[in-house]
């Protein structure tokens, strides 16, 4: 089975947001932004642009009829600046023109004055002064203090991580149109439809319920559009209430680059203690999340990098504490992974340095503390179905890691101008959204009179495949063929108060609320079955359309029995609600039960590293994963595939700079560089692993949507493997990404001089 809309997107079939034909009068929307990333804002002078060719009007937070707020988890976002501009790129004024070109014209003609203050980049200047978005979090278990009398070694260290752009291909964008009752309809090219519904509800003063927004598919969210979406929503729906004119607001590159939030950086201080044979006793960890200027999804990015602190290890003693730093930066907000990967990143920075300092292989050390079945994670829920070793066992042998090493070796003692490195990354991450009351969804399925059935569900397509796996779990359910079912758009009206399609659990959580409507369906249409054709209801099954009594083909089918049963009155139509079951977490003690499950898996990484050059090569990717059963490997390879080769971006070539002055340097992809297929790795091997899968999981099959990212820390190992391998025991600090630029200051760390121009990157 297939993903089902590949051949629609390379035909160019399938339609985005921008590809949804124009209606007549439209008006385009252009963002005015703050030029500054932090200071008063004394006046603002729109005459001349409200003077320009096509201009309609021009918007400011006084236009705003309900409430200027869009902040989900804080209310400290405002819609539209008012009182103080807190970064560059934040929305000023909306100009509503004829033309696009007219609108963006415009913008140029806006003049703004503002006071300036003091502008905060640095996480750990926030912090010191006081300047945090919500108060810090600590995740304790056992006593870390106490335990440190108690080991044999103890290692400290400072381990930091660069943002990351999101780069989804279709940039942000909504298209409002206002509708007969005084409300909006529009299509948003969100993750979180219900989130763009409730903020635009509450700019306009409006019911939600006169608020409808829609959704066919993105051109890729990557959490970029959980919360981020929410502005351009928002501000196309408020031209459209105010003019009674459709509006649509696209961002451009740069504006989408500059404008929104990425991945957060965090600068973070570990301490790590062992026992004499190597198992890690205690672990301190304090994290600095770079949230940029409000809080958008910060606090619960902040709260899974406690949760996956310290990834797939068992640590009896941790102490790991996190804040949440108040910056003059865009908001950061979700990326695949949310918070996960900036945890493990330090955890494996500090097994690193434990092993370089006591002349190990790390992956002696990771090996050695791998969680097995019951062991507590530090928020006290168990590791139950635990395939940490198996996973780690089973790549090691599978992929042959002893050869491998070996081959490294070989080549680093013949080889002067070239090194290879190698680096095992296990990973650990757990499926649910954190925020309990999350997990719900619903589907509403209808069986057409002609046995067709369409299918709405919270699911938002984004190229992860999950509107493909909802219709095969449809398609088993009812024993029918795929072909006769059809997903519909993601819509407000059909599906309401839905959870964003995000934390890798929408196939899970709508896959499952599908299975329940489709499973009700079916009993009932074999129960009318039973009165109809006088059958036994006990043994009666649809397979491949055929009515089956006790294994033999009755005398209905799939299209006959729809039929009949609608001209008996009986109801086609169910609407299931699915809550993701025994999940609790007590936010005041940091326990409980967060995740309905967890997702292991481990991947091997070798590199070449061209020591005159510091450029590589990604030489081989092994991963052993855990899927459970997949139902769909070809998505579920892809998006291990994907996944991994964007942790790989993460960790080596994409860099998120920004000046001293909050001014994003790297603002184009001139400067901005994602793995292409030349950075991708030569080999990239996937292993399923033979689990039994969760019964949680959608047809026991695991959520596979983030956890690949983690593997592509492994690079940043291998990287610095191959770069010791070349220049001795010189302590390199650590700093993602490894950027080629950094490799080669790292291989000559003689050479290396202070940068003459200094530009703070984004930690
Ligand atoms: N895959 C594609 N092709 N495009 C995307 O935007 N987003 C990722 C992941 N895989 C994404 C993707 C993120 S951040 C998440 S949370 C999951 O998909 C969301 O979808 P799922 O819950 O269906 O896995
Ligand atoms: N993951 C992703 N998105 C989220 C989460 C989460 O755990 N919580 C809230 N939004
Ligand atoms: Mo994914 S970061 O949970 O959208």
């Amino acid at each position: 089975m297939n993903h089902l809309d590949p051949n629609r997107h390379v035909r160019g079939e399938s339609q985005y947001l921008d590809d949804v034909p124009v209606q007549q009068g439209t008006l385009y929307a252009a963002v005015f932004e703050s030029p500054l990333a932090h200071g008063v804002l004394r006046s603002l002078d729109f005459s001349a642009a409200l003077l320009a060719p096509g201009v309609a009007r021009v918007l400011t937070a006084q236009d705003i009829p309900g409430i200027n707020q869009i902040g989900g988890i804080v209310a400290d976002e405002p819609l539209l600046a008012e009182g103080h501009v807190h970064f560059r790129g934040q929305p000023v004024a909306l100009v509503l023109a004829r033309t696009e070109a007219q609108a963006h014209a415009a913008l140029k003609l806006i003049k703004v004055e503002i006071d300036p203050l003091p502008i905060i980049t640095d996480p750990r200047v926030a912090a010191a002064q006081g300047e945090l978005i919500v108060p810090p979090r600590t995740f304790k278990i056992g006593d870390s203090q106490a335990a440190w009398a108690s080991c044999a070694h103890v290692f400290e260290g400072v381990a930091e991580s660069g943002g990351q752009e999101h780069l989804y291909i279709e940039t942000q964008g909504a298209y409002a149109f206002p509708t007969e009752m005084g409300g909006v309809r529009m299509i948003s090219s969100t993750q979180g439809p219900t989130a763009v519904q409730r903020h635009t509800a509450h700019v306009l003063g409006l019911g939600m319920h006169q608020v409808e927004v829609d959704v066919t598919r993105l051109g890729g969210g990557f959490g970029g559009k959980e919360d981020q979406a929410t502005p351009w929503g928002a501000l196309a729906a408020l031209g459209a209430f105010l003019t009674k004119k459709p509006v649509k607001l696209v961002l451009d590159r740069m504006a989408d680059m500059r404008m929104t939030g990425k991945r957060h950086p965090y600068s973070s201080d570990f301490k790590i203690g062992f026992d004499a044979d190597l198992k890690i006793v205690a672990y301190e960890v304090t994290f600095y999340q770079n949230a940029g200027a409000a809080a958008d999804l910060s606090p619960a990015v902040l709260e899974r990098t406690l949760f996956h602190a310290t990834n797939a290890y068992f640590i009896p003693n941790v102490t790991a504490t996190a804040f949440s730093c108040r910056t003059n930066l865009p908001p950061n907000t979700a990326f695949r992974g949310f918070g996960g990967p900036q945890g493990m990143f330090v955890i494996e920075s500090a097994l690193a340095k434990a092993a370089e300092e006591l002349g190990v292989p790390a992956s002696k050390l990771q090996r050695r503390n791998l969680l097995r079945e019951g062991d507590l994670f530090s928020y006290r829920q168990p590791a139950e179905m635990c395939h940490a070793e198996q996973a780690w066992d089973t790549a090691a042998q599978q992929f042959d890691l002893a050869g491998m090493r070996a081959e490294v070796e070989q080549f680093n003692q013949t080889n002067k101008l070239k090194k290879k490195g190698l680096a095992v990354m296990p990973i650990c991450f757990g499926i649910s959204f954190t925020k309990t009351p999350m997990n719900q969804t619903r589907a509403l399925v209808h069986i057409y009179s002609d046995g067709s059935v369409g299918i709405s569900t919270g699911a938002v397509e984004m190229g992860q495949g999950v509107n493909t796996k909802i219709a095969q779990v449809a398609a088993r359910t009812l024993g029918i063929s795929i072909s006769r079912i059809k997903i519909e758009t993601t819509n407000t009206t059909r599906v309401a108060n839905t959870s964003p399609s995000a934390a890798s659990a929408t196939a899970d959580l709508n896959g499952k609320a599908t299975e329940m409507a489709c499973a009700a369906l079916r009993e009932r249409l074999l129960r009318h079955a039973c009165l109809e054709y006088t059958l036994n209801y006990e043994g009666l099954e649809i397979h491949d359309e055929q009515v089956l009594a006790a294994g033999v083909p009755a005398e209905t089918n799939w299209e006959k029995l729809v039929s009949s049963a609608f001209w008996k009155r009986v109801a086609l139509t169910e609407n299931a609600h699915y809550a993701t079951p025994d999940l609790h977490f007590d936010a005041t003690t940091n326990t409980g039960h967060p995740f309905a499950y967890h997702v292991y898996g481990t991947a091997l990484t070798s590199v070449t590293v061209d020591c005159l050059r510091g450029t590589y090569t990604v030489d081989a990717l092994r991963i052993a994963h855990d899927f459970g059963q997949s139902f769909n490997p070809v998505i579920d390879r892809g998006q291990i595939e994907g996944g991994a080769v964007q942790g790989i971006g993460w960790m080596t070539m994409e860099e998120v700079a920004y000046n001293a002055e909050g001014r994003l340097l790297s603002n184009s992809l001139n400067s901005y560089k994602i793995p292409d297929i030349y950075a991708a790795p030569r080999v990239l091997d996937v292993h399923f692993l033979d689990t039994p899968g969760h019964p949680k999981a959608i047809l026991r099959s695991k959520a596979v949507g983030e956890p690949p990212l983690m593997y592509g820390i492994g690079t940043y190992f291998a990287l610095r493997d191959a770069v010791r391998a070349f220049q001795g025991h010189t302590a390199l600090p650590f700093s993602a990404p490894l950027t080629p630029e950094k490799v080669l200051v790292s291989l000559y760390p003689e050479f290396a001089h202070e940068p003459s121009a200094t530009v703070a990157t984004a930690n």
